[in-house]
């Protein structure tokens, strides 16, 4: 089962891997130095990790499970350029079914922190000094993005100065992010908010908060969501099985 096929263009370059780790595939190529991939005893399959650059540090913590995630630290905007000094943490018991990781900039980090579900996201840090992170025991359904950049510069016609600069994207601890939803550059979300299926967050929503819509505006105050309630309602009473199916 255990498998990594590794392509080094550079030097000193590492993987480090506990010996339990589970691997399927996992596909990574090395195109400059001294970068660093750390696998604890963790569980991947099939992710691919293209690092063009040198110094990328990429940690799996112990207990995270991440299957078609793509990873790569590379530039490319015509001729492809290298990207030096990025950090991925996919943090302990994380969860990721399907997505990308890209690093368009150097300096750039994304976390995504301890018993995060993914369902399907792609995490764009694109320019200089950015990142993303996501808080502990969130739930990203599929189909979303969030991006620390618009990629392309908008520049104010008479002073000359750029009105669309990159910020950072944070969300706090169990947020839950609907399907087909956008977060956009500077986005904070609070602890413990929800954003509605296919809204376009452009600014931040305060903490126990459902906010929904294109732009997103919080439309109710003083919510808490549950993790588990399509199995059972917060409230619901259990129901003991029994085999007897005239029960
Ligand atoms: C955010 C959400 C939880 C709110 O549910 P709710 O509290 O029952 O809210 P309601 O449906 O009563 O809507 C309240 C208001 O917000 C609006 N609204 C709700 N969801 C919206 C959305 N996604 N986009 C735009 N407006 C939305 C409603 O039209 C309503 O507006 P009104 O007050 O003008 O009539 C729910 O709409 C949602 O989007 N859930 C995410 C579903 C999902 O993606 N699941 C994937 C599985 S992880």
């Amino acid at each position: 089962m255990k498998s990594i096929q590794v392509e080094n263009h550079g030097a000193r370059n590492e993987i480090s891997r506990h010996d339990d780790a589970i691997l399927d595939n996992v596909h990574v190529i090395f195109k400059g130095n001294d970068n660093r991939i750390i696998f604890e005893r963790v569980c991947l399959n099939n992710v691919v990790i293209e690092i063009h650059g040198s110094d990328n540090e990429y940690q799996f913590v112990e207990d995270c499970c991440v299957c078609n995630f793509r990873i790569q630290s590379r530039a490319n905007n015509g001729a492809e350029r290298t990207v030096d000094r990025t950090r991925l943490l996919v943090g302990r018991a994380v969860q990721i079914s399907e997505g990308s990781a890209m690093f368009g900039a150097d300096d750039t980090c994304i976390e995504i922190h301890h018993a995060t579900t993914v369902v399907k996201a792609n995490f764009f840090a694109v320019e200089r000094e950015t990142s993303i992170v996501v808080g502990e025991r969130c739930l990203f359904s599929w189909n979303i993005d969030l991006r620390t950049s618009d990629w392309h510069s908008v520049f104010d016609m008479e002073s000359g100065q750029r009105i669309n600069p990159p910020k950072s994207v944070v969300l706090g601890p169990r947020v839950w992010i609907g399907s087909d939803v956008r977060i956009l550059k500077g986005v904070t979300i609070g602890e413990g908010s929800v954003v509605g299926v296919g809204s376009i967050v452009t600014k931040d929503v305060p903490a126990n908060c459902a906010a929904a819509g294109n732009p997103a505006r919080v439309i109710r105050h003083n919510v808490r969501w549950n993790h588990d309630s399509w199995v059972k309602g917060a409230d619901a009473e259990v129901v003991e099985l029994t085999a007897d199916p005239s029960v």
